[in-house]
């Protein structure tokens, strides 16, 4: 347990269970309760998006007003609710204009055009409301370009409020660095000095992140892999020479796995719960996704699944290349996901066609939980992956990971060594679907001839252990670190 208790301000885009696009919502639905389970005090601070339901949170009785440069003031209602398991304060900023509508960032005809002015107004709504609560943050902790703009902001409009306060910024993907119009300086109202290529300035606009990086006292990202690869040209998206420039404040902390939420023998969205030792229940899970997607109803037949948005990212193109390769041998593959719309239709006429291919195109949380628990193998050939959620998961339901080597994937997945009886998943190096292709095969072919590997590295895998418990220590070391508490700098 640390030796201060710190006040901290945690403001995040999304949030679970109450919003959520991707893994940035799992961690700012875990992480703030690691901390407070260390003794600090901590709220969180995200935006009341239409689709979260206002009668199931309370209203706090005076609304916020935020400075919106020559817009003057806009007006914020304010809800409030905890995060269950450990009553960590959560305050949603609700505002008709830039909240009340579908999509978090986006719809059909894509980004949102106002995303600059929504995430800007958001970022000060959160520092108004520590104002208005009279919380006095000692740590104001910012994630990804939405709230990037938070660190500048506290030094500058609002220093004579959080003179003591310093702040850390986690990067959870650099691809998404906040570009917007220049204009957008003058709602930002921290002065246009900060308008050069050092902070904001990127093209003859803004980029958020950009200038986040260069104002928080901590810069975070959640691998130690890809801490070191946003520095290099290959990961940097345009930033890796900023970012070298700041290295000297950049820690990589991965991410933990809430295993109230993750686990397999307390998992109620699965058909049935399992554990290590006691395994019959992951088969039935078997049956169930078969039975779902329609395939046959088959115990040996390897199942390989894939959770994850349609994004270039998440190696999408590579698997579409190989896809009916695969599906000529004796496999089953299923596929939950949804984004770039030529992967939807490419991946809906392979289901169309292929009697051993599953797919749901959309958004589930339960049907997440049950291929997590029913695959014998979970696919993750990600171009980058700056953690990776989906993988670390997987070792907990026995689910071995088939994954690239790259960022978080590499930080958490061992190669199976035939030799040592070593591992805890399948892993390639090149970016090709050539690559792709013989790791499939490669787990295939253990998976059927050579049982007892397979179920070693199985039972190796669900005894593994990603708590968010020593992350949030590590976070916490950088605090003090920054802080001054502590005078070393921390090697996370
Ligand atoms: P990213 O944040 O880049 O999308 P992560 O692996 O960190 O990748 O986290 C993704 C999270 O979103 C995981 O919890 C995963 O289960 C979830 N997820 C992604 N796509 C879907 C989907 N279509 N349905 C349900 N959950 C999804
Ligand atoms: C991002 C990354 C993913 C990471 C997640 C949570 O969306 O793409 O790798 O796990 O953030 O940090």
């Amino acid at each position: 347990m640390g030796t201060r208790k710190l006040n901290i301000l945690f403001v995040a885009s999304e949030v679970v269970p109450f919003a959520k696009t991707g893994g940035l919502a799992d961690v700012a639905g875990a992480l703030p309760k690691a901390l407070k389970a260390l003794g600090h005090n901590i709220i969180v601070v995200m935006p009341r998006y239409y689709k979260i339901d206002p009668s199931k949170l309370t209203k706090l009785e005076s609304p916020l007003g935020v400075p919106m440069g020559a817009m003057g003031e806009l007006w914020a209602g304010v809800y409030t609710s905890t995060l269950s398991g450990n009553n960590v304060p959560i305050y949603f900023i609700d505002h008709e204009r830039y909240f009340g509508r579908g999509g978090l960032y986006e719809d059909h005809d894509g980004s949102y055009e106002d995303n600059g002015n929504r995430f800007v107004f958001f970022s000060k709504a959160a520092l108004q409301l520590c104002k208005m609560l009279s919380f006095t943050p000692d740590i104001i902790h910012a994630n990804d370009w939405h709230t990037a703009i938070v660190p500048l902001l506290a030094k500058t409009r609002f220093v004579h409020d959080f003179a003591n306060a310093k702040s850390v910024l986690t990067i959870h993907n650099l691809q998404h660095q906040g570009h917007f119009h220049k204009n957008l300086m003058d709602l930002m109202e921290v002065g246009w000095e900060h308008f050069n290529a050092r902070e904001f300035e990127s093209f003859n606009g803004v980029n958020l992140l950009k200038g986040g990086i260069m104002h928080a006292d901590a810069i975070t990202t959640v691998s130690k892999k890809y801490a070191d690869e946003i520095q290099t040209r290959e990961f940097g998206f345009g930033l890796e020479g900023h970012i070298r420039a700041h290295s000297e404040k950049l820690f990589g902390i991965l991410n933990g796995v809430d295993y109230d939420e993750w686990n397999p023998s307390v998992d109620n969205l699965i058909a049935q719960k399992f554990d290590v030792g006691d395994m019959d229940g992951k088969l039935t899970c078997k049956h169930d996704i078969q039975r779902h997607f329609n395939l046959e109803v088959r115990d040996d037949v390897p199942l390989i699944g894939f959770v994850g948005r349609f994004a270039e990212q998440k190696g999408i193109s590579l698997i579409a290349g190989i896809i009916h390769g695969l599906l000529d041998m004796d496999i089953q593959i299923v596929m939950l996901g949804a984004g770039e719309k030529w992967a939807e239709e490419f991946f809906s006429d392979v289901a169309t066609h292929r009697s051993n291919f599953g797919l749901h195109v959309g958004y589930s949380d339960a049907l997440a939980h049950s291929i997590e628990a029913a695959s014998d193998m979970f696919l993750m050939p990600s171009l980058f992956e700056p953690c990776g959620l989906n993988q670390i998961y997987s070792l907990r339901y026995g689910t071995l990971p088939i994954v690239r080597a790259t960022g978080g994937l590499d930080d958490t997945i061992q190669n199976f060594d035939e030799d040592h009886e070593h591992g805890n998943g399948f892993k390639f190096f090149d970016a090709t679907q050539e690559a792709l292709y013989y790791t499939v095969l490669w787990a295939v072919n253990i998976y059927k001839n050579d049982k007892k590997s397979f179920l070693d590295m199985q039972e190796r895998a669900m005894k593994q252990h990603f708590g968010w418990d020593d992350s949030a220590k590590s976070y916490e070391a950088v605090y003090n670190y920054i802080l001054g508490f502590e005078a070393e700098k921390p090697s996370v």
